[in-house]
């Protein structure tokens, strides 16, 4: 090789190998855009854990504008120069890490944020996001909506799978959970109503501030700030549980026979499940007829009308089965749907309806091309499929093979095992299986694989 050209070869790969050195010491300190979510590659992100969110809000429902002031306090799980939070829409007006004022730019979902120092690994920081504008939802792959959906008298609010980061910035997925406080001023006459324990309601030149907290761990997708026009009614249940229903004038005739057997239902669901996960609950029934879905919001359930008694039963039963017990991952969606589904289920059964072995036979009728038997519940395949009623129905109809197969006892020891087991935490569909092997003493590789993983409808049990 003559001599210039070995120069040449030098110089070109000097600063490459530089590169590498350096990549090779120093591991990137810049938190991921996502958690890793396959069908949310963008939900959540990467770096640290949200530990408390406090939330200060402002609503006014005729100009539909809204104030907002988000103070996260968080701790970086690796050595952090710069993390995302997931906002999209509204417009920040300021952004604070720690005391200094700190760098960011928005880039889709993410507001990515470089603080003036780096944090170390560990390190305890906060977040302030100051914002303002009118909020709107954001449409699934399912094209439903979710998030901030403005009605004729406030706003319906409802995260999942996706919304929560049209109205505060946030850490959004499951993964990750947090106690909130939420400070919410509305117009004098209006209610708003959050997650948790009303802490304090006061009124002053023509505006209300609700004061509410959520003190167990709670993901983004199920923090609400529902606005409206309601009647509120407030009592403490037998078991100590602090229950508020805010209802809709419109709806409260139809709501009424239903929300006073909240608290039953509730009694009935901790002798199967376990005690109740949170010490508030309630309900809001919202009128917002351009939703068409309910919402499992912790401790208090938003209805976009007068709920039916099973879809009471649903929401509620999500409080131990998707609120205290979270997915990681949104592919586990039969974790939640066909647990609160089964729950219905089981309500009937024990309240003069039909039995479960009924509605499972119902549903076992229908013909190899019905939708039920579209894709696996286990493997829904994509974000648009999550609320598909293979999730729903056959989630159920996995558990209740499942309970045949290993009988009413072993059972319901599985489900009490499971909420309290996993309760304010996570859990994973392998380790439902595991738990359901440990307790029943019986090999279920076999009846998983074929329920909740094998495409097509299974052969009958
Ligand atoms: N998780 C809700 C329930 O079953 C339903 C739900 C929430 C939903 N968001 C949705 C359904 C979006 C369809 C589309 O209780
Ligand atoms: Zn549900």
């Amino acid at each position: 090789m003559p001599k210039a050209a070995r120069r040449t070869f030098v110089l070109v790969t000097t600063p490459v190998a530089l590169v590498a050195l350096i990549g090779a010491a120093a591991p990137a300190a810049t938190g991921s855009k996502g958690v890793g979510d396959p069908y949310f590659p963008l939900a959540g992100n990467g770096g640290y854990h949200v530990e408390h969110y406090d939330l200060t809000l402002g609503y006014d429902p005729g100009t539909r504008h809204l104030d907002g002031k988000a103070v996260l306090t968080a701790r970086a799980t690796q050595r952090l120069t710069r993390f995302d939070l997931d906002f999209k829409g509204l417009t920040v007006t300021g952004l604070t890490v720690g005391h200094a004022k700190a760098a960011f730019r928005r880039d889709g979902q993410e507001l990515v944020v470089t603080p003036r120092r780096a944090l170390s690994k560990g390190e305890r920081f906060s977040v302030t996001v100051t914002y303002k504008g009118k909020p709107g939802p954001v449409k699934d792959p399912d094209g439903s909506l979710d998030g901030w959906i403005p009605t004729d008298d406030g706003a319906f609010v409802a995260g999942e799978p996706q919304g929560a980061m049209t109205w505060f910035p946030a850490n959004n997925h499951p993964k990750d959970k947090s106690s909130y406080d939420f400070t919410i001023t509305v117009p004098k006459g209006r209610t708003a109503v959050a997650n948790g324990v009303l802490r304090s309601q006061r009124t002053t030149h023509g505006k209300t501030t609700f004061r509410w907290r959520q003190s167990e761990p709670m993901a983004a997708y199920l923090a609400t700030a529902t606005v409206g026009k309601f009647k509120v009614e407030q009592f403490t249940t037998r078991d100590g549980i602090r229950v508020y229903n805010a209802v809709d004038a419109r709806e409260a005739a139809a709501a009424a026979p239903v929300l006073k057997k909240l608290p039953s239902v509730l009694e009935w669901e901790s002798k199967l499940f376990g005690r109740y996960p949170f010490r508030a609950a309630g309900s809001i029934v919202d009128h917002a007829p351009n939703v068409g879905y309910a919402l499992e919001t912790q401790s208090r359930p938003v209805y976009d009308r007068a709920p039916d008694l099973s879809t009471l039963v649903h929401e509620n039963a999500h409080q131990w089965f998707g609120d205290s017990v979270s997915l990681t991952s949104w592919k586990d969606i039969w974790l939640n749907e066909g647990f609160a589904t089964y729950a219905e289920w089981l309500y009937a059964e024990q309240h003069g309806g039909d039995s479960a072995q009924k509605a499972f036979d119902d549903l076992y009728a229908k013909p190899a091309s019905d939708e039920l038997w579209e894709f696996p519940p286990g493997d829904p395949g994509s974000g648009g499929n999550i609320f598909g009623t293979p999730v729903y129905a056959r989630g159920a109809m996995t558990l209740h093979v499942l309970r045949t197969t290993v009988g009413d006892r072993a059972f319901f020891g599985i489900l009490r095992a499971w909420a309290g087991g996993h309760r304010d935490g996570h859990g994973t569909t392998a380790q439902f299986e595991r738990l359901a092997e440990k307790v029943s003493g019986k090999k279920l590789d076999g009846l998983f694989k074929t329920w909740l993983y094998t495409p097509g409808k299974p052969n009958r049990p």
